[in-house]
């Protein structure tokens, strides 16, 4: 999985040839995107809303006349960095400007949704601010720009599906985005965990229909996509509306995505244990298409801490589950989210997370400071942990899952697998994939490999990433990929 939570500078690296196909005037949008992969899917779905409006995507926000910040709001300092990037884009704004020219800046995502209008009040040059259940508006809205209104701020959480009123997916731009995607089937999350701004900006759990999701599964293998990473903020506590009226389980809609007939991958993220169902368990017994690798966040390995964070676990019930993942999957590779200071958080506490990341092995896993996030119940707690404290731990959880991941690597070697050969690597003549643990495998590959999946031997296992040797590439019929 790319880092969760890293900041894609920009996501637009094959995608030049996406044009608007109305007889509207030409304009161009650049969407700079921040944070996790619901994220990256927002920042497709807006380029997808404004195609008919005109808006063609440009890598460069120099030339752009719309640029869109579709910013992420999770941890440290997210509003401060938003603001200083809305600096950098003034000296942009104004240069235009100066030479008869214009650009609309508007800011999307989870910090537009946390600000609101503090947003127009401290950035002025911010034209539009649009929540991430709103951008399906992003039309209507830049239509009031465009007549002169200015700060325009669009974060309510609208009654009418977003979902709906996105267009279907274009079957050129899906080619262009390659040959794996995200597709968001959940969003919102009700745990409301101590720490977590997700159920104030993303708002209350929601779940797309039944139908919806597999029509969009199927435009997507319509467009040549093989691999499809179902999203969620919460995403097994998914429960969309299903046939008869039924709501499905996540488990359920995977078994029924895996009969379409094309996709050959099925993954899903970001999940809570405690919904962890009987079904989904099952899923990874039983469907071939869904890869051994499951993001399950753990975040303490302390059942105080578990406790102060709500998270609705403990530690024995989550090692439990863990058991029964693997007995499903003996080769499951498993990954978390741990949070290091949280408030109150003692030594004994942590020695419980580093005992319990002992007790699991994780092949990969994502590691953070406490950071207090305004409006959450924990940012009140008058016990927080010194910034040191936290960055000692961090350094020991780190070494720790470093070691592992490194180990799980390393176990990797001599290996054949499966990967799906989907970006090019530095080096001439190398392809990237991944296997189906999500590691970054490097082959060298002939560049007719590119797009399809290949049959590869594991030489070497690295800190992050494999080497290995091309066996075989299955070329399948899909769209062509350049
Ligand atoms: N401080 C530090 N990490 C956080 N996360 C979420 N909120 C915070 C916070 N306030 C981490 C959690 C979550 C991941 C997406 O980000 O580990 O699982
Ligand atoms: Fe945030 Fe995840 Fe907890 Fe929901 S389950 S509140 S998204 S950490």
């Amino acid at each position: 999985m790319p880092n969760q939570l890293s900041e894609t500078p920009d996501r637009l690296a094959d995608q030049e040839s996406t044009q608007s196909a109305t007889g509207t005037e030409k304009k161009s949008v650049f969407i700079k995107t921040y944070g996790c992969q619901m994220n990256v899917y927002d920042s497709d779905r807006m380029a997808d809303v404004l195609a008919p409006a005109g808006y063609a995507e440009t890598l460069d926000p120099a030339t752009a006349d719309l640029v869109i910040l579709n910013t992420c709001h999770i941890r440290e300092k997210a509003a401060e960095k938003v603001y200083s990037e809305l600096g950098r884009l003034r000296a942009l704004k104004e240069e235009r400007e100066r030479h008869g020219g214009s650009m609309t800046i508007g800011v999307a995502g989870c910090v537009a949704q946390a600000e609101g209008e503090e947003m127009v009040r401290r950035a002025p040059i911010v034209d539009l601010v649009v929540g991430p259940q709103s951008y399906h508006r992003l039309p209507d809205l830049l239509k009031r720009t465009g007549n002169g209104s200015r700060g325009i701020v669009e974060t309510d959480f609208p009654v009418e599906d977003k979902f709906d009123a996105l267009p279907a997916l274009d079957k050129k731009k899906t080619i262009a985005r390659g040959r794996t995607a995200f597709l968001t089937v959940q969003e919102g999350c009700d745990k409301f965990c101590a720490f977590c701004v997700v159920p104030y900006t993303r708002g209350a759990e929601f779940s797309r229909p039944v139908a919806n999701v597999i029509q969009e599964a199927k435009d997507l293998v319509a467009g040549g996509v093989r691999e499809i990473t179902l999203l969620g903020q919460n995403v097994n506590a998914y429960h969309g509306e299903g046939s008869g009226g039924k709501d499905w389980s996540l488990g359920r809609l995977i078994y029924a995505l895996a009969e379409i007939d094309g996709i050959d991958r099925l993954r899903y993220t970001t999940s809570h244990p405690r919904d962890m169902d009987d079904e989904l368990i099952r899923a990874h017994r039983e469907v071939d298409v869904l890869m051994p690798y499951l993001h399950l966040p753990v975040q303490s390995g302390s059942n105080n801490i578990l406790t102060a964070m709500n998270r609705q676990h403990d530690a024995a019930s989550y090692l439990r589950l863990i058991e029964r993942i693997r007995e499903a999957r003996p080769d499951i590779a498993l990954s978390s989210d741990f949070i290091v200071g949280f408030p109150g958080e003692t030594d004994q506490d942590f020695e419980d997370t580093l005992s319990l990341v002992g007790e699991v092995g994780y092949a990969q896993a994502y590691s953070f400071k406490y950071s207090p996030r305004p409006g959450t119940p924990a940012a009140g707690e008058t016990v927080q942990v010194e910034e040191a404290v936290k960055a000692e731990r961090l350094a020991r959880l780190q070494d720790k899952l470093n070691i592992d991941q490194a180990a799980f690597n390393k176990s990797c070697e001599g290996r054949t697998m499966s990967v799906l050969l989907d970006r090019r690597g530095k080096k001439d003549g190398q392809l990237v994939g991944r296997s189906p643990y999500l590691q970054s495998v490097h082959v060298d590959a002939p560049d007719a490999a590119f797009g399809h999946f290949a049959e590869v031997t594991i030489d070497k296992g690295f800190a992050n990433s494999l080497s290995a040797t091309l066996i075989s590439t299955h070329r399948d019929q899909g769209a062509n990929q350049t």
